[in-house]
């Protein structure tokens, strides 16, 4: 049955989640203060780059199940539920979530809500907001117990759109029946294709993310230490990770050693959980994350060791990093490794260039100081040394009998290239987690 819903903040999270509802069928009307992305999104474009996305944003718009506000008006209170998707990012200076902007959207959205419908938090945040934020809801509009669920997303930027429609689960924390029922119905399509369906108190559901991303940042952290330890003792970490994968118990994804994790919610949400755990008074039981952080930082200085390996001093030599954006299929350059290696690099006195098939535009505006190449083959001229640091198709598909360039030395920071043939076609190779004799 369709619904009325209104999706509040339509960034990576909000765009998606508001296509993914109008594609089940329901009425939603999504909000976004931004004028430009409003402008963007009315055209079917989501503003970055997710493969899918944009047809079907585009195809929701034409079937009339989809419209954009910049601000909540009268028809938001026809609306049954309200998901809050803005950003949580990490506090400048501090390792703790900023929820500033959930205090704004549940400021936005008061005025307009019925005592009968509910709001839902689907923003990744500390344990206790939605305490704060129903006490927050309740003042603002007078309620005694305002209807006030947590309902945390588990999709992936390169597969938002198909992890939003075919969760692996989904978690709902609430307080009342009335919201269960109405997230019920939400969900129905989902629930009656079979996805599992957890229904738990509202501090288990904000814990259930922070918990999932920060097991899933432990094991690539985890992988990346064997990788440490394999390179100091000629082991292969690829191969270990593949032996251990077949044990069901620890099982083989999440554990692809190389330059380690990044993107906007990995880093952020293990610092926020140790933030969050020491406010709590057992900053202990995650004090093992900063390891885990550190481990995965310590790989980017690795990159730059095995370049001075090769070239020795970097100063003037031209590094050519394969990859802006922190994943493939996808243009998000928060906190990559990539760029992180390319700004090291950079730091060190080499000419640095950096190629990505999408990811230019946002490295553009905050590194001006980078030498962006979009043209791949112009990219290579010159180059000293090359470093995989995304594993983009075109990369990994790449020829390197037709890679021109003035050093045949290449990296592969993501471990995902055929060493033979590069070496075939007179490349010396390195790789992170593992001793390659060329
Ligand atoms: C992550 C989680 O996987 C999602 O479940 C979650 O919903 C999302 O954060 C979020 O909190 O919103 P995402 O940031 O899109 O999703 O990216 P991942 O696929 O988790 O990759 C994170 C980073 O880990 C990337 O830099 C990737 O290259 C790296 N990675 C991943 C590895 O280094 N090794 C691996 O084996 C896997």
């Amino acid at each position: 049955m369709a619904m009325k819903i209104t999706v509040i903040g339509l960034g990576y999270l909000g765009a998606t989640h508001a296509v993914a509802m109008a594609k089940v069928g329901h009425q939603v009307i999504g909000i976004e203060p931004n004028q430009q992305k409003i402008d963007s999104l009315v055209q079917g474009k989501a503003g970055f780059f997710e493969p899918g996305l944009d047809e079907e944003l585009a195809k929701q718009i034409a079937a009339g199940r989809i419209e954009f506000k910049l601000s909540h008006d009268e028809s938001s209170r026809e609306a049954d539920v309200h998901f809050i998707c803005v950003g949580t990012p990490q506090t400048p200076g501090s390792m703790a979530a900023d929820t500033r902007y959930l205090e704004s959207a549940i400021r936005d959205v008061a005025p307009y809500l019925r005592s009968d419908a509910l709001v839902v938090g689907k923003s990744t945040v500390p344990v206790g907001t939605a305490v704060k934020l129903t006490a927050q809801l309740a003042q603002a509009t007078g309620f005694d117990q305002p209807n006030l669920a947590w309902n945390p997303e588990f999709l992936r930027e390169g597969t938002a759109l198909e992890d939003s429609l075919n969760p692996d689960r989904l978690v709902i924390g609430v307080t009342n029946e009335r919201s269960e029922e109405l997230l019920r119905k939400v969900f129905a399509p989902m629930i009656d294709a079979g996805v599992p369906f957890l229904v738990t108190d509202l501090a288990t559901a904000e814990l259930v993310k922070a918990a999932a991303n920060a097991f899933l940042a432990t094991k690539i952290s985890f992988i990346n230490a064997m990788a440490e330890i394999a390179e100091v003792s000629g082991a292969d970490a690829s191969q270990l990770a593949k032996a251990i994968g077949y044990d069901e118990r620890i099982g083989n994804k999440f554990l692809r050693n190389g330059v380690g994790f990044g993107g906007g919610c990995l880093p952020k949400d293990i610092r926020a959980l140790m933030a969050r755990a020491e406010e709590l008074g057992v900053g202990e039981s995650v004090a093992y994350l900063h390891e885990i952080d550190k481990i995965n930082l310590r790989r980017r200085d690795r990159v730059i060791q095995l370049l001075k390996a090769e070239l020795g001093n970097l100063s003037g030599k031209r590094v050519l990093i394969l990859g802006a954006a922190f994943k493939p299929d996808s243009d998000d350059v928060r906190d990559s490794p990539a760029l992180a290696i390319a700004l090291l690099a950079k730091g060190e006195g080499a000419d640095v260039v950096v190629h990505d098939p999408v990811a230019l535009h946002g490295v553009a505006l905050k590194h001006p100081e980078l030498h962006l190449e979009q043209d791949l083959a112009k990219a290579f001229i010159d180059a000293d040394a090359l470093v995989l640091a995304t594993e983009w198709k075109e990369y990994r598909e790449l020829d390197p009998t037709s890679v021109s360039v003035r050093n045949k030395f290449i990296i592969d920071g993501r471990n995902v290239l055929d060493v033979a043939k590069w070496q075939q076609a007179g490349f010396r190779v390195s790789a992170l987690g593992r001793t390659i004799t060329n």
